[in-house]
């Protein structure tokens, strides 16, 4: 297993890659990264805009790849648009990703998350170009408690008490159906990839912390804290994609030894409370954020969620790169920067940084 746990950028030279939901947070860094590593990279996302601003369009993703702009839902132009690209490789990150959103959307929620997968994985396992295909899912796929302190590993029991964890957890159940009854037996390679809470520069999705924190910083109001004490794994979008990319590799190098579930959260220094979180956040941003505590009663989220990541650690020697202070100053950096056009736009700048830090430990790494 000499260098599972290495990026090799001649591996992604010319691979065609297929993101869906490229236009969105994780999928616009995926989208550069990938661009970066020399991959011919195309999208499918719902159309534009997603938000006001957005990282796809400050980082001026579209410019180095092929896009188009279709309901993961509708299944003849998805079906056209992958019969003529004929990727290599397909990451699906199309989804409605907002827990609140699925309280007030159950049913466009479950039919993204859900049947947008199923559209996803049918049309692929007839292409014979595609060889490997991650399906992004959540750390809120597992059935929750709230009292595994050890952490979730991929064997715990899928569950889901709100909408948008029940159907990424039936996202998972398709998965691992198209797995065992399609992908196995024609020599495709599926697996599913379960993150925590991902942060990092360019997030403006509604309800998530960093975005609220920059937004009521640039608009001078206070921001109200839903869930204080709540406790989350909280890790740099870029060391959640580092994973996704180690496991497509290892995925194509290695065939089914890596196909199934994997978990990529952060190390446990970085479990902190949403309250710890924002007063980091805020000495970054030079205690320019003024918040309070909401007392008013909220729609359920799970009060604590931690993944177990002993599977990427020793079968992908995959381990996150940035610990809790670098993430946060990563983060705030990035949105330092938007503020400030004149210390300039990082999403590049912190990809190529990032691979740096690999780099300093390649030694280590080919001796594992
Ligand atoms: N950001 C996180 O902290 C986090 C944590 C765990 C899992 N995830 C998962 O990662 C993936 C990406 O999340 P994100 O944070 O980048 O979300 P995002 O909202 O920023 O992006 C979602 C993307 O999906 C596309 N999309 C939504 N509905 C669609 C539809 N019906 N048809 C076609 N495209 C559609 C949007 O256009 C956008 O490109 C999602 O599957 C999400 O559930 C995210």
């Amino acid at each position: 297993m000499e260098g599972v746990g290495l990026m090799v950028s001649s591996f992604w030279k010319s691979k065609k890659v297929l993101i869906t939901g490229h236009t969105g947070f994780k999928g616009s860094w995926l989208s550069l990264w990938l661009q970066h590593l020399g991959a011919d990279v195309y999208g499918y996302s719902s159309s534009l805009p997603i938000s006001v601003p957005n990282l796809y369009e400050i980082a001026q993703v579209s410019e180095s790849m092929d896009s188009m702009y279709g309901d993961i839902l509708d299944f003849g132009k998805l079906q056209s648009f992958i019969h003529r690209i004929q990727p290599d490789i397909i990451f699906h990150l199309a989804a409605q990703p907002l827990v609140r959103e699925s309280y007030a959307d159950p049913v466009g929620t479950f039919s993204t998350n859900v049947m947008g997968t199923v559209n996803l994985l049918e049309i692929a396992r007839h292409v014979n170009s595609v060889r490997v295909v991650i399906n992004v899912t959540t750390d809120k796929c597992y059935q929750n408690s709230g009292k595994s302190l050890q952490g979730f590993t991929e064997k715990n029991p899928l569950g889901g008490q709100d909408p948008y964890s029940a159907s990424k957890a039936c996202s998972e159940l398709v998965t691992s159906a198209y797995e065992q009854s399609f992908y196995s037996h024609n020599g495709k390679l599926l697996s599913s990839v379960r993150a925590g809470n991902v942060i990092g520069g360019g997030d403006w999705a509604a309800d998530r912390i960093i975005p609220d924190i920059i937004r009521s910083v640039i608009n001078g109001e206070v921001m109200k804290i839903r869930y204080p004490h709540a406790v989350r794994p909280w890790q740099h979008v870029l060391d959640c994609l580092e994973g996704y990319l180690l496991l497509a590799q290892n995925m194509w190098r290695s065939g089914n030894d890596f196909t199934g579930a994997w978990n990529f959260g952060p190390g446990e220094s970085s479990v902190l409370s949403v309250k710890n979180l924002i007063e980091q956040c805020n000495r970054h941003l030079g205690n320019r954020l003024k918040w309070i505590c909401d007392s008013e009663i909220h729609l359920h989220e799970a009060s604590r969620l931690v993944l177990n990541i002993d599977k990427a650690t020793k079968l992908l020697q995959w381990e996150p790169q940035l610990n809790i202070h670098q993430t946060i100053e990563w983060t705030m950096d990035w949105y330092l920067g938007y503020m400030d056009k004149s210390l300039g736009h990082k999403t590049l700048q912190q990809i190529k940084d990032f691979e740096k830090i690999k780099a300093a430990k390649l030694p280590q790494l080919k001796e594992k």
